[in-house]
């Protein structure tokens, strides 16, 4: 029998499943860390992860493995240039966790635009007295204009649920999205910076990269309307928190939802002291349905990929399909 690592804690039954095909290794406890990863992924042929760092010394550590499956559409745990110099095959979870993000993105941009966290926090503290005019006042959704920085597959289902809202659509991607799609969503194509200046709600949802590290930073945020909010279900990374706290903090944009940080689980600690921010620990995807089918589609590829079960040899979420029957380096 094969041998895996299941690198972080998953749904036993899903467990369960892997036991079917493989010997597993299990970690249910602590994210292990970066040796003891090594060390037992030494003996192993695949491994499921979810965000643990993957590059050239860990598969140099590891020189039977042949399969990483994150269970996560996002990948940038995996150095895929390492993976490719080393031909191992790295797979993720797209599509699955489309709606329920979609849905999650809309629920902190809609805290942050009409204030719940910071009026929830007021009200559990007690200092409720009385009904008034201008307590909490907010901005409004239904008509005003949504930006959206990303427009792949969650971009889009996020956009989607703007007619609803009877909102215009602006958005900015790497590229256009076709003619039909553009269309379905009536969204507008423009540069970052015009949608930056134009739109009322500011979400984010590009892939992380060197490219993307930073796409919104001082500059950009100064580019916003007084009265806008700045969503990021994306990456910690996408957005330069420090920067982001100190135009919360001086009003510069009316608040933010963040689900994701640079450096999480440890947060910029004036995060935490600024009101005007909602605050989740990456939980976009987590909806009972939707985290069961991402751990299931985690190990869909990782069984499939290492020659088991019914669709041996046809992993449905490749990243880097050129490498599948090319040995091992
Ligand atoms: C979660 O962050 C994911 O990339 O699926």
């Amino acid at each position: 029998m094969q041998k895996i690592l299941v690198a972080r804690s998953i749904f036993p039954d899903v467990i369960e499943r892997l036991k079917q095909y493989f010997d597993v290794d299990s970690n249910q406890g602590d994210v292990l860390a970066a040796d003891e990863l090594k060390r037992r992924l030494a003996d192993k042929d695949g491994a499921l992860t979810a965000g643990e760092p993957i590059d050239a010394s860990v598969l140099a550590a590891a020189p039977r493995l042949r399969v990483v499956s994150n269970m996560a559409v996002g990948y940038n745990n995996f150095d895929m240039a390492a993976f490719n110099a080393a031909n191992v095959l790295g797979t993720n979870t797209p599509d699955v966790l489309n709606e329920s993000t979609a849905d999650f993105g809309w629920a902190l941009m809609m805290a942050a635009a009409r204030r719940i966290a910071e009026s929830e926090h007021w009200l559990r503290a007690g200092k409720w007295q009385k009904w008034s005019y201008d307590g909490f006042l907010g901005n409004d959704l239904y008509g005003s204009t949504l930006g959206v920085i990303g427009m792949g597959r969650i971009g889009q289902a996020l956009a989607r649920r703007a007619k609803g809202f009877n909102m215009q659509v602006l958005y900015h991607n790497r590229s256009r999205v076709a003619p039909e799609i553009e269309a379905e969503l009536n969204a507008e194509y423009v540069s970052k910076q015009d949608l930056l200046r134009r739109a009322d709600h500011v979400v984010l949802v590009v892939p992380y990269s060197k490219e993307s590290h930073h796409t919104i930073g001082a500059a950009e945020l100064a580019l916003m309307k007084p009265t806008a909010t700045l969503t990021n279900i994306a990456r910690g990374g996408i957005v330069d928190d420090a920067a982001l706290v100190e135009a919360l903090r001086s009003k510069q944009i009316a608040a933010a939802g963040l689900d994701v940080y640079e450096g999480e689980p440890h947060l910029n600690p004036g995060l935490l002291s600024v009101p005007n921010v909602v605050l989740t620990p990456h939980i976009a995807s987590a909806t009972e349905a939707t985290r069961r089918a991402m751990a299931n589609l985690a190990a869909d590829n990782l069984i499939a990929a290492l020659g088991e079960g019914p669709r041996a040899g046809q992993a449905p979420n490749p990243i880097n399909p050129d490498v599948i029957g090319k040995a091992r380096s």
